[in-house]
């Protein structure tokens, strides 16, 4: 009767461990935690890859939306119709001279197809990278001229119009 007891427990143990693992290994096989530091993501410049440092702009709002950014890498505006709309009006001020009204790129890359630049573009965390501490040549810190919070909702409106114009 004992026995009985202490097999199952070892049982329900086993099976708890091999769970667990199962979780860890699917976090790591898709690859999707970022790199973090004290809970933080730690974002890096696409060219030399140190760490970002986020200097500019040091009176601006960090909005709950950058908050959870900073955490997750991933944009809590995507899919968001009001941050779209604002971010769009930010594509068209900041962006088409170079890029293009629909994003099929002229001086700077295509951003709505398929194939990036830099690999990493593919990714929020990416496209925050160069457009916050910008890139090579022409792509300039964006986080020198708009806030975090306004690139994140120029990031929603790249997604929707990727969605619109990409193949
Ligand atoms: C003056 C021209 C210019 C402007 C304005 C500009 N870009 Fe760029 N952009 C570039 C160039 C050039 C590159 C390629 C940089 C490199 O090779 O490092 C680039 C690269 C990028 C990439 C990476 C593309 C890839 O395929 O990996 C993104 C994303 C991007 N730009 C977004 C933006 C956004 C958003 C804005 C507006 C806030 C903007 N750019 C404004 C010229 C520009």
């Amino acid at each position: 009767m004992r026995f009985g007891n202490f097999a199952s427990a070892a049982g329900v143990l086993s099976a708890l461990t091999l769970g667990a693992l199962f979780v860890l290994e699917g976090a790591s096989a898709q690859g999707s935690e970022p790199e973090k530091q004290d809970g933080k993501v730690v974002f890096r410049h696409v060219l030399d890859n140190e760490p970002i440092a986020f200097e500019y702009k040091t009176d601006q709002t960090i909005t709950e939306a950058v908050e959870t950014f900073h955490q997750t890498a991933e944009n809590p505006y995507s899919g968001e119709a009001e941050a779209i709309a604002d971010g769009e009006k930010i594509y068209k001020r900041l962006c088409v001279a170079c890029h293009l009204k629909d994003g099929s790129g002229r001086i700077g890359p295509n951003l709505v197809d398929d194939k990036y630049h830099y690999e990493r573009t593919a990714t929020d965390r990416g496209k925050f990278e160069i457009i916050y501490a910008g890139g090579a040549g022409a792509m300039q810190a964006f986080g020198r001229r708009i806030t975090q919070d306004d690139i994140l909702r120029v990031m929603a409106y790249l997604e929707e119009l990727k969605a619109k114009e990409g193949s």
